[in-house]
């Protein structure tokens, strides 16, 4: 097969930004035939015809998806020296950036002229194409620039300049900011005259504990739920709007709508700076001017949902001349306490609709919904009825056998709180046609019970909308056995549901917490399937706002459930994800801010460890169905975090404190042997799968051990449980990495297609569409939310083991890329696809006895390891890359570009390879 068309695709897909095409399997109804029908037309097309441009052109191709802060054009950052990134294309193979020149100028016509004023870099011999600090002159609060980068290759060829790209700078100091914190009710307004047309206008606005920001008539954005929960005492963020468009000479009015969120209260700073086309400067300010008065939203609540009165709307409230009567002056309220910062990840946001799949009328007077899909957000009504009526939403994942909603797991395990109320209340106007969609709390939901309807309910009068922050899709994962697929899809499912501004455990009870535990177990796959570095790099501020000065972080961040100190297996996350971060995206920043804080956390660790065991712990192998001692689990942390932390320290150049680490991991290894481990039985603790895959994973088991570690592990599973999961989510992120590298791919691989209890598919088989809490199928009151995102850490393994597409830390963010795909049992194909910082990296093979091909695409200024099985009845193996031989007779055949050499070592040939796409064949006699 030839790779040139699909080369060409590949490279017409780097640049695909404006389409935003989206991979993965969402289920998206109302729109995805339109989508379908496009990308089917686009791949149709004669590729020549695609991208003419680039057939044209030779050699390094002008650099794509410009990111700087690794987002797209962002606007209001609040960093002073933001780092930018771009992805590189080339037609040839084995290509590198040898040199790069960056220009950022303060107007885009300078940039045009290929003038930096702000910065230029020269041509700059370097092959950093990501995580570029910026160094030109200090930019300026609420100041617009524009950048364009190009590059030389590995032969001195340049490029031409990119697409320019543009970031905003919100306000840099505290100094700047010239509102009040208002407050006094949930709608505040303001009128202002503008003497000459805006030249340019922003707004910037932290409204808790949420806001929609309306001027002249319309909301502002497509931001809903904002901004981001923080912990408000130490950190509030703001979001920036241009509002240039909105504004005009004359009357102007600006309104404000306040929820109570996290916050459980309202408070409003806001700014409007406008430029004139004279070039006059006005700020608009929250203040003791502004008026206010309570709304439609008669009250609004995260877990019990939102009561809404039509009848108290005052409509044109938010337009310049509307008569205030009965409006009292806004009032000054506490300020939150934490710093302005900006929002700088990607917002919560209506992702998608979806039309209900069913419509029952299990009782009379009572209508319940059926989405067919456990999502979380909320939905809106459509209806015609006498003034005063009141619709009641109430949700819920379950439904009774007799048809009617089943909220009894509403209430988390925590059984002091009261269950949330997870309902709507909606009271008509009772003019004609209403349309009513909540704005300050969201649902997890399938089903919606629908009572008091004045009429009959179709099913045209409720739409789903699908709720959370609003990430990319970068990954791709497809198998040739359909379980792993629907695994696949309720993963991402639930991944997707429990992004809602902070990693949450669910979406539908009394928690929806920032639980560290459940973040870092699904961390990796979440940023293998989205583009997620922004949100994570958010986090792990939080979690460094919680700290203390005796390093204890909290157990949920920001802290509400849970304790002080965090769980050890919990408080892992803010290593664990600093540790991701700089993997996934070579991010050193998140290492150099975070080091102080992650040295205190292990040192306060080692201050509850004297004998270099640490044992406390409150949850252990959370939700697992076999006990392993918690305190086995705790100091699996201690150790693993205090490796990580010489491993930081390595990266940053910290040898005394590298060495110093190193040098306590390894005591504390000792002593975790000499506590949990028994060298007779070759078990760890209670020898369960946790117990004794954990020192596994960290090759914490002394050698000689090694193998009947692995053996008792294995046998566990295939004897004692015929082939079953037993761990909770702690041991459960480590298991199939552990299997497959000590040599049992094919068992992780039975594992994740089992179909009996407990197992994914014994989920699917149950109407699973969201991952479970629990591994039991339970769904009355007490702890068993459907759709819990940790036990879906399997996703990872998806990715990494089957697809093997992994990163290699010693040269993180994909610098240097290990493409091991497991060919396993009855798999006849995988295709999986990592949208990382340098471009794509794919990993697609098949496989028949005697025969596999494996397609390969790495990014420019990157270098992938490729490992192919070799299939055990071939004596003799062959490799062709494309219509060349690569491999034959036992020997590396030289002279096919990028493949610079091979090698066989434990039943896989082994090639180096440069960037490019690569088509590998292996068969033999
Ligand atoms: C949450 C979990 C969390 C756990 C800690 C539960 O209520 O939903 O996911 O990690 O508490 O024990």
């Amino acid at each position: 097969m030839s790779h040139a068309p699909n080369f060409q695709f590949r490279i017409w897909s780097f640049d695909s930004d404006a389409l935003d095409l989206e991979r993965g399997c969402v289920i998206r109804r109302s729109y995805s035939i339109f989508k379908i029908v496009v990308v089917a037309v686009l791949l149709a097309l004669p590729t020549n015809w695609v991208v003419p441009s680039v057939r044209a052109a030779e050699g390094p191709l002008a650099p794509v998806n410009l990111r700087c802060e690794y987002l797209k054009n962002p606007v209001g950052i609040d960093v002073r020296q933001p780092r930018f990134a771009w992805v590189l294309r080339h037609t040839e193979r084995a290509q590198m950036q040898s040199a790069y020149q960056l220009l950022v100028a303060s107007r885009p016509e300078l940039l045009a002229q290929n003038k930096g004023d702000q910065w230029d870099n020269g041509k700059t011999l370097s092959d950093d194409s990501t995580q570029v600090v910026y160094k030109g002159k200090p930019l300026e609060s609420g100041h617009s620039y524009w950048w364009k980068v190009r590059y030389w290759d590995k032969d001195g060829n340049a490029s031409e300049y990119s697409h320019p790209a543009s970031f905003e700078v919100g306000l840099l100091s505290a100094e700047e900011w010239k509102g009040q914190w208002m407050g006094g009710a949930n709608q505040l307004r303001q009128e202002f005259n503008l003497a000459e047309a805006p030249r340019r206008a922003r707004a910037y606005i932290c409204g808790l504990g949420y806001y929609e920001l309306r001027i002249n008539g319309a909301k502002i954005g497509t931001n809903v739920l904002d901004p981001a929960w923080t912990t408000f005492d130490k950190r509030v963020l703001y979001v920036t709007y241009d509002v240039t468009a909105n504004l005009h000479p004359g009357a102007n009015a600006v309104g404000v709508m306040l929820g109570e969120g996290w916050f459980k209260s309202r408070a409003l700073m806001l700014q409007m700076d406008i430029e004139l086309a004279s070039g006059k400067h006005v700020s608009v300010t929250s203040g003791p001017s502004w008026k206010a008065k309570n709304g439609p939203i008669v009250s609004d609540s995260v877990w019990d949902g939102e009561v809404y009165d039509a009848r108290l709307e005052t409509p044109g409230w938010d337009l310049p001349g509307f008569k205030d009567d009965g409006w009292m002056p806004a009032a000054s309220v506490k300020a939150p306490g934490g710093v302005l910062s900006a929002q700088m990840m990607p917002p919560i946001q209506e992702v998608d609709s979806m039309v209900p799949m069913a419509l029952t009328n299990p009782r009379a007077g009572v209508y319940v919904y059926d989405l067919g899909q456990n999502i979380s957000g909320w939905v809106d009504l459509h209806v015609t009825g006498p003034r005063g009526t009141q619709v009641q939403l109430r949700f819920s994942e379950l439904l009774y056998d007799t048809g009617m909603v089943n909220r009894e797991n509403l209430q988390s395990g925590y059984r002091d709180f009261v269950a949330a109320k997870a309902r709507d209340i909606y009271i008509l106007r009772g003019d004609g046609e209403e349309d009513y969609r909540p704005r300050f709390t969201y649902h997890g939901f399938r089903y919606v019970e629908v009572t008091g309807y004045p009429g009959t309910p179709s099913i045209d009068s409720l739409r789903g909308h699908v709720v959370h922050t609003a990430v990319k899709t970068t990954g791709s994962f497809a198998a040739s056995k359909p379980l792993l697929n629907q695994i696949h899809k309720i993963v991402r499912w639930s991944d997707l549901t429990n992004l809602h501004s902070i990693p949450t455990d669910c979406p539908q009870r009394n928690e929806r917490m920032g639980w560290m535990g459940d973040a870092h177990v699904s961390a990796e796959g979440v940023m293998l399937n989205f583009d997620m570095a922004a949100f994570y790099t958010n986090f792990v501020r939080d979690i460094h706002d919680v700290q203390d000065a005796d390093g204890t972080v909290t157990d949920t961040v920001p802290l509400r459930y849970g304790s002080r100190p965090a769980d050890p297996a919990w408080g892992t996350a803010y290593p664990l994800l600093c540790w991701y971060l700089y993997e996934q995206n070579g991010d050193r920043r998140i290492l150099e801010e975070n080091y102080a804080g992650l040295k205190k956390y292990v040192e306060f660790l080692r201050s509850r460890a004297p004998d270099n065991v640490l044992r406390f712990s409150y949850y252990g192998d959370w939700v697992s169905l076999e006990t392993t001692p918690p305190a086995e689990v705790s100091d699996f942390y201690y150790y693993y975090d205090t490796l990580l932390l010489s491993k930081m320290a390595e990266v940053l150049g910290n040898t005394a404190d590298a060495a110093s680490y190193a040098q306590r991991a390894g005591q504390i290894k000792d002593a975790f042997n000499k506590e949990f481990f028994d060298e007779k039985t070759g078990n760890y603790t209670t020898g369960t799968e946790t117990a004794n895959l954990l020192p596994l994973f960290l090759d914490m088991v002394p050698e000689k051990s090694r193998e009947t570690v692995v053996s008792n592990l294995t046998y566990n599973i295939l004897y004692q449980h015929n082939t079953h999961v037993t761990t909770g989510f702690i041991g459960l992120r480590y298991l199939m990495p552990v299997l497959t590298r000590f040599g049992y791919p094919d068992l992780a691989y039975d594992l994740a297609v089992e179909t009996t209890f407990p197992s994914w598919g014994y989920m699917l088989a149950n109407g699973a569409t969201t991952v479970w809490e629990l591994w039991q199928n339970k769904v009355g009151p007490s702890m068993n939310s459907q759709n819990h995102h940790m036990l879906g850490s399997v996703d990872t393994w998806f990715y990494e083991g089957l697809g093997g597409i992994n990163v290699d830390p010693n040269q993180p963010g994909y610098r240097h890329v290990r493409i091991e795909p497991q060919v396993v049992r009855d798999l006849t194909s995988v295709s999986a696809t990592v949208g990382t910082v340098r471009g794509d990296v794919t990993s697609s093979w098949t496989h028949e006895p005697g025969v596999t091909t494996l397609q390969v695409d790495v990014p420019v200024n990157s270098t992938a390891t490729v490992s192919i099985p070799k299939d055990v009845e071939i004596a003799e193996i062959t490799v062709h890359e494309g219509d060349r031989t690569i491999w034959e007779k036992g020997r590396f055949v030289e002279g096919t570009p990028g493949v610079t050499a091979g090698k066989f070592a434990h039943n896989q040939v082994i090639f180096e390879v440069g960037s490019g796409h690569y088509s590998f064949r292996v068969d033999g006699k």
